[in-house]
């Protein structure tokens, strides 16, 4: 049995410790928003927070994140409370298929809530493991400047606080 906070609450699973996170999130806690890409730990689908740290979670055994703090792209807000990140993402139309943007809004969150004002070259160099088949990486760009304030006017960012009353 594995302990760990989840979102901000407390779970217990019974698998086998050498079970991959993704898969212990999507197959036995049904959170499916975390998408399986390579499953080499080579494009960044599968990212989580682990301690707020973005995580490649595909080869992640779950003994690993026993008594840790687990946050998913579910936990960062959904589509009646959007955080402020995920509300930059839609005013800067940054999904085309979607498939890599749970790991991407991880990433991104990650960078912010460690240097809440990045340089093009940080965002760089913070988002350089998450690939995007689509091309939408000048829109994450602009999307994580926007989040930072630059220019939305917004000094921090802080995604356990959702932006109340966003709509999709
Ligand atoms: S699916 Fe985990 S890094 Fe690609
Ligand atoms: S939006 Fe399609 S892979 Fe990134």
């Amino acid at each position: 049995m594995i302990s760990f906070e989840l979102n901000g609450k407390a779970v217990e699973v019974d698998v086998s410790l050498d079970t991959p996170l993704l898969w212990v999130m999507r197959d036995h806690l049904k959170l499916k928003g975390t998408k399986f890409g390579c499953g080499m730990g080579l494009c960044g689908a599968c990212s989580m927070l682990i301690d707020g740290v973005s995580t490649r979670t595909c080869i992640l055994p779950i003994a690993a994140v026993a008594n840790r703090k687990v946050t998913t792209i579910e936990g960062l807000g959904n589509p009646q409370m959007l955080s402020t990140l995920q509300q930059a993402w839609v005013e800067n139309s940054v999904p085309q298929c979607g498939y890599c943007q749970s790991g991407q809004l991880i990433s991104a969150s990650a960078l912010l809530n460690s240097n809440p004002n990045p340089s093009d070259q940080q965002i760089d160099d913070a988002m350089s493991g998450n690939i995007c088949r689509c091309g939408t990486y000048p829109n994450i760009k602009k999307a994580i400047k926007a989040a930072a304030g630059q220019q939305l006017g917004v000094q921090t960012f802080d995604p356990s606080q959702p932006r109340e009353g966003a709509e999709v």
